[in-house]
């Protein structure tokens, strides 16, 4: 089958189009207000950008009314937000981050979760998540859509301290996602967990491009 995203014409029950692109890791944002109000929000539509220096994005659309989500107010008042990484362990706790509730709610509490301070930045970071990026606001894209919540702030950051919990790096000096469990967004409700893994080298003779692969890239 194949649809016009415009008519939206598909023909079944719900949208696919979530669930074409997946998984997506989620992006759990912590950021202030100006007023000083701690606010906590999921974003599946996250990604890093590049590594030297590392930048990430996530794509935060308009609310049912039509009005820009209260993690877009911060950062364009602040400019600064914190990545942490949700888990499977955490799943409950990032659920009840994404309630829709007024500016004046500290989502750390809502959520159930602890605030430890950052080193560069305000808003605070998720203690019992196990990495956590601090981050600087580099620049919002604003991408025209439909309806209300159609329209989108992309927002990207700078990454300028990167925290990882000791207990998480493995022996062989890697990160141990299997013991993380990050969790990730699918379509629909549905969600997934990394629990396996594999290797694979690509066939390559360039010993930059493999260092940059494999995470050696010096400058
Ligand atoms: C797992 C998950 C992923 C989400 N991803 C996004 C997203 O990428 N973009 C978005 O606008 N809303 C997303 N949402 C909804 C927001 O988290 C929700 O609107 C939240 O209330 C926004 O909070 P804020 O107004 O405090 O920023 C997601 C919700 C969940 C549960």
């Amino acid at each position: 089958m194949y649809y016009d995203p415009e008519k939206n014409d598909h023909g079944l029950p719900h949208d696919p189009f979530k669930s074409c692109v997946v998984p997506r890791p989620i992006g759990w944002i912590s950021t202030i207000s100006s007023g000083g109000i701690h606010n906590l929000a999921p974003y599946s539509q996250f990604q890093n950008l590049t590594f030297d220096p590392p930048y990430v994005m996530f794509a935060a659309n308009q609310n049912t009314r039509g009005i820009r989500k209260d993690t877009v107010v911060n950062v364009e008042q602040t400019a600064e937000f914190v990545y942490n990484m949700p888990t499977y362990d955490l799943r409950e706790a990032v659920t009840r981050s994404a309630a829709g509730v007024p500016p004046e709610v500290d989502e750390f509490d809502l959520a159930g979760v602890t605030k430890v301070p950052s080193v560069r930045v305000k808003p605070c970071r998720v203690a019992e998540s196990p990495v956590q990026f601090e981050c600087r606001h580099h620049s919002t894209l604003r991408l025209p859509g439909n309806g209300l919540m159609g329209t989108v702030d992309v927002i990207i950051g700078r990454v300028v301290m990167i925290h990882i919990r000791d207990d998480v790096i493995g022996p062989d000096g890697h990160i141990d996602i299997l013991r993380i469990r990050p969790l990730a967004r699918l379509g629909y409700y549905e969600y997934t967990s990394v629990e396996s893994l594999f290797e694979m080298v690509i066939p390559a003779s360039n010993e930059a491009l493999l260092a940059g692969l494999e995470g050696k890239h010096n400058r």
